[in-house]
């Protein structure tokens, strides 16, 4: 029988309107929350998930304000837009997309960030700060895929989950938060990666299986133990020429194959996707709930 589809576009929609609901708590204390975006360069895909942001943003009540740069900008370009949001009052978060056309330069850029207006918590103090489970905006995509599982009933308590991918926005702090002693984690977690040595050996093993490896077909459906649960984080663009744009996208794993195999899998698009964004969302609320007690 073929597995649940955890739809993340139906609990994005319920979380937002939760966060409706607090931005106009915020906007009768007459405070809008803001999202100040940069983006550099003319990526199509970080073009994309910029737009998706902003409507977002729009949808739910939040100012965004974006600032362009052209691939050739210069470090202290970027740094003068990121110092620019930072000192205005107006914005309570500020987004960086990822990667900067020349990727030597993103952590200074994060670095430059103020910690408070961090809502892609990754900025080393949040990132420390969330290592400790103190108090700290969480990266969008892992929290956004703890959320996703508990909300669905997917409780991670004493599972063994194992996460493919050790990048700096999914895998690592993935698999720390997965560790952490409270409702969203508590789980028992392997980080596999490009240097791991037999990849399905670990995944067979999986109660949850979360794929962030950045390529196609990484998980194969022999690579599932029956009845586990899939999360798939990839978006990979595959040339399709029965498409109108001339490609698709799919995710890391093989859908059609795990999908008569798992409890519940995430489809790409409209899995892990949708909640990202709403966790981005979440954290420049956050922020600006916070500003309003400190006033
Ligand atoms: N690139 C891929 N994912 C992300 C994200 O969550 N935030 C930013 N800023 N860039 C990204």
């Amino acid at each position: 029988m073929a597995g649940k589809i955890l739809d993340g576009k139906a609990l994005s929609a319920e979380m937002r309107d939760e966060l409706k609901a607090r931005v106009q708590t915020l906007q009768q204390a007459g405070i809008t929350p803001g999202l100040g975006v940069l983006l550099v360069g003319d990526d199509p895909a970080s073009r994309s998930y910029v737009t998706a942001k902003e409507k977002a943003c729009a949808d739910t009540g939040i100012h965004s304000q974006e600032m362009r740069l052209s691939a050739e900008a210069t470090r202290d370009d970027i740094l003068t837009v990121v110092n620019t949001y930072n000192e205005d009052p107006r914005i309570h978060g500020i987004l960086v997309q990822l990667p900067l056309p020349d990727a030597a330069m993103e952590q200074d850029v994060i670095a430059a960030i103020d910690p408070d207006k961090d809502v892609d918590g990754f900025h080393p103090v949040n990132i420390g700060r969330m290592m400790l489970g103190l108090p700290a905006f969480l990266p969008c995509t892992p929290h956004g895929i703890l959320q996703m599982l508990h909300r669905s009933g997917y409780p991670l308590a004493g599972r063994h989950v194992v996460v493919v991918g050790r990048s700096n926005i999914v895998g690592r702090p993935l698999a720390n938060l997965l560790t952490m002693k409270n409702e969203l984690g508590n789980a028992t977690v392997t980080l596999c990666h490009t240097g791991t040595r037999d990849l399905s050996v670990h995944t067979r093993q999986a109660d949850v299986v979360v794929a962030a490896a950045g390529r196609p077909n990484t998980i194969t459906g022999d690579m599932i133990k029956e009845g586990a649960v899939v999360v798939d984080v990839g978006v990979n663009r595959v040339d399709d020429a029965s498409r109108p744009r001339g490609y698709r996208l799919v995710g890391d794993v093989d859908f059609e194959a795990a999908q008569d195999r798992v409890a519940a899998i995430t489809p790409v698009p409209g899995g892990v996707g949708p909640m990202t964004i709403t966790m981005l969302l979440y954290n420049t609320v956050a922020s600006a709930e916070r500003g309003l007690k400190r006033t």
